[in-house]
């Protein structure tokens, strides 16, 4: 169905009207939305077409639909990393905003925002869940890392 669309955001006033539009982090300092996001040069905003996957889907469209556009931005933040750029999936977005700004027909949902530019530090590696502590032999909590 591949109901994903995006709406790539290059000029610098747009990038900063669609950060705007989204609830401060914890990157934010004091502003009350994501301010940093501004100095990428690309802001892509991730999109899920509905209808696309409404008459196939039936009453599961609602979910897999976020589940296929998921599995497409996780490729693009893999490439995007492969060519040495950094991203960050920004799903604290207020849609009602993004999707007015954007013109978005109803059938669309804006689900988060790409930005997309070179990393200005690179950065630590985080705690991840164990192996062991997400796996399972056969049944649920039979380990199957011993
Ligand atoms: C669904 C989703 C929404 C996210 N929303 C935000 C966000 O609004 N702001 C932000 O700075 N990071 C956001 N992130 C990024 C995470 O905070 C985190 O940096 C990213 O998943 C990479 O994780 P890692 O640094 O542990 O590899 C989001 C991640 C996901 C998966």
């Amino acid at each position: 169905m591949q109901p994903w669309e995006f709406v790539i955001i290059e000029d610098v006033v747009q990038r900063k009207n669609i950060a705007k539009n989204t609830f401060s982090g914890y990157y934010s300092s004091n502003a009350p939305f994501q301010r940093w996001l501004t100095t990428a040069p690309i802001i892509i905003v991730i999109c899920a077409n509905k209808k696309r996957t409404a008459s196939r889907y039936a009453e599961l469209s609602d979910i897999w639909v976020y589940i296929d556009v998921a599995n497409a931005v996780q490729n693009m933040i893999l490439t995007a990393t492969e060519n040495h750029l950094g991203t960050c999936w920004i799903g604290g977005i207020k849609k009602d905003q993004v999707a007015k700004s954007l013109h978005l027909p109803s059938y669309v949902e804006p689900i988060g925002l790409l930005p997309i530019g070179n990393a200005a530090e690179s950065v630590m590696s985080k705690n991840k869940m164990k192996p062991e502590w997400v796996t399972h032999k056969a049944k649920y909590n039979k380990p199957y890392f011993k």
